[in-house]
């Protein structure tokens, strides 16, 4: 029995990625908190190591909680990680590895010295946690926010720190966002505005934008904003105040929640990770004896052209998984029909697809003052004039289990045309223990872009990346028939005017090998 949540201070060290995450041995449902701990040459195929930290101290007793890595500038590692007391009051304590000759640090020390923070005056004894990675000053000291609340206002608190253990709480707040709530795994970090690269959370030049992301407690969603970061005034300034830290746009619009980033600095991107909690009932995950899965990593860049948008691709090292591959040039799908296509067994697919909507059907429409939303829509089954159309993964022959991953064409009375990006769990499984919502949101469709989609579909897991990552979408179902052999893989187009045609590239993917920390007592 377990259950995994929270990604915690991801690194790259002495050539291996590591993988620290919020972890209870115990059971399938959140509790007992300590750090799991894997490692990985390619992201892809892990290792899973010894914990590296447990509940021990009376400052972590009741849980230790998320944390983030700071490399120092001599190569050494700092961890600075919440602990849910004795008295379950949140402080922040100190850890690094006990042997930095160990690319694989198995060893970790907490700091004799812990807690190093508890909650400042005016913030609650349980509004105090998950530090970010520290950043540089132009002074030469780090820098660094912890999330937090004041009454409904969402914070991130500031502390400067030399040497990590003297710190000097900063006035004010790094952003402040009414009526958000607490705002869990605050990330903040820069990206830029002109390269291709992922930039080290130091990074500070005119060049860049600065990113903040938090985890709104209250509706367990990852939301970020792009934006200024102004060292002097220690203040972050979204570039649009319409879409705030908290409540503008999110990473991802299905189940995906304490993401945090760290900069890869083996291949200059920084990459992003996600916890994929379950959708189904808690007594089906104690059942099953486990809960929880982390997504595929992301690369995360600047999407020059919104300037608001990031882009979230999954890391390149996904495509060693990449088994035969199928290709379909221009399928014409006809309005109100379904065109299976013929890939083997689809559990395991990798797919990329290029949906082009029929013009004179687009200009002929009539557009309407009627809202359009995903998730307050009857989903794939009600047709619109120019949508929805798309893929259904995880179907079975008779469709009786299909989700729907799909665009949405609305046409306003001004005649400007406006482009969602859905998925509808209504009809994923017979079973009725399940999360049957429909997700989805605007994604920005530019001047001269195809509809573009990359899905992975993995078993119980659908990451579906709409417009090259613009807006992202991460389902988890349960099909009970259209599973194995029997799960199929269908276009179709649900439009009542507009016919679409559909180029795809799916390639079959391989199972990564995750492997257990040999027991070395039994070895023979
Ligand atoms: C987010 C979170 C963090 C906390 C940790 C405890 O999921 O609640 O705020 O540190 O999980 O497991």
């Amino acid at each position: 029995m377990e259950s995994a949540s929270d990604p915690n201070g991801p690194l790259f060290y002495k050539g291996w990625y590591h993988f620290f995450y919020q972890y209870n041995p115990h059971a399938a449902v959140w509790g007992d908190i300590v750090w799991g701990h894997a490692v990985s040459k390619d992201l892809i195929h892990w290792l899973h190591l010894p914990l590296a930290m447990v509940a021990d101290h009376t400052y972590d007793k009741s849980g230790v909680w998320t944390g983030s890595a700071t490399f120092l500038p001599d190569g050494q590692i700092v961890m600075l990680y919440t602990g849910s007391n004795a008295q379950a009051v949140q402080v922040q304590n100190l850890a690094y590895p006990a042997d930095h000759s160990d690319p694989l640090l198995i060893n970790w020390i907490k700091y004799s010295g812990n807690p190093v923070l508890v909650p400042p005056p005016g913030i609650l004894s349980k509004d105090f946690r998950d530090p970010t990675t520290a950043w540089l000053t132009s002074e030469g000291k780090w820098r660094f926010a912890i999330g937090s609340k004041v009454n409904k206002t969402g914070v991130a608190l500031v502390y400067d720190t030399k040497d990590f253990i003297n710190y000097e709480k900063l006035d004010g707040f790094l952003r402040a966002v009414d009526g958000t709530g607490m705002w869990e795994c605050v990330d903040f970090f820069p990206v830029s505005k002109t390269g291709e690269n992922g930039l080290d959370t130091s990074v500070n030049t005119p060049d860049v934008k600065h990113v903040m992301k938090v985890s709104l407690d209250d509706d367990r969603h990852d939301y970020y904003t792009v934006g200024t970061y102004h060292e002097k005034n220690v203040t972050f300034v979204p570039d649009d105040p319409t879409i705030d830290v908290g409540i503008g746009l999110r990473y991802d619009y299905g189940v995906y929640y304490a993401a945090k980033t760290f900069y890869d600095q083996n291949k200059n991107r920084r990459v992003l990770w996600g916890w994929i909690g379950e959708s189904d009932s808690e007594a089906a995950d104690l059942q099953k004896g486990w809960a929880s899965v982390q997504s595929i990593p992301r690369t995360v860049l600047l999407d020059k052209k919104t300037g608001t948008h990031l882009l979230q691709w999954p890391v390149q090292e996904i495509d060693s998984l990449r088994l035969n591959s199928y290709e379909f040039n221009h399928v014409s799908i006809q309005a109100g029909s379904v065109v299976p296509l013929e890939v083997g067994p689809a559990t395991q697919l990798d797919i990329i697809a290029e949906f082009k909507i029929e013009k004179e059907a687009l200009e002929k429409a009539t557009g309407s003052n009627v809202t359009f939303s995903c998730s307050s829509s009857g989903g794939a089954k009600e047709r619109g004039a120019l949508g929805p159309f798309g893929l259904l993964v995880l179907a079975d022959d008779s469709l009786s289990e299909q989700t729907p991953v799909y665009f949405y064409i609305a046409k306003g009375s001004d005649g400007n045309v406006k482009t969602f990006f859905c998925n509808d769990q209504s009809r994923s499984s017979v079973a009725s223990d399940v999360n049957k919502q429909i997700y989805g949101s605007m994604v920005p469709v530019l001047k001269g872009e195809n509809l573009s989609l990359r899905v992975l579909v993995d078993h119980s897991i659908i990451e579906s990346f709409a417009q090259g990552g613009r807006t992202v979408i991460t389902s988890r179902v349960y099909p009970t028939r259209a599973i194995y052999g029997a799960a199929k893989l269908f276009l179709f187009n649900n439009a009542t005017e507009a016919g679409v045609s559909a180029s795809l590239k799916i390639w079959q993917m391989n199972s990564a090998f995750i492997r257990p920390y040999p027991n070395l007592d039994n070895k023979s």
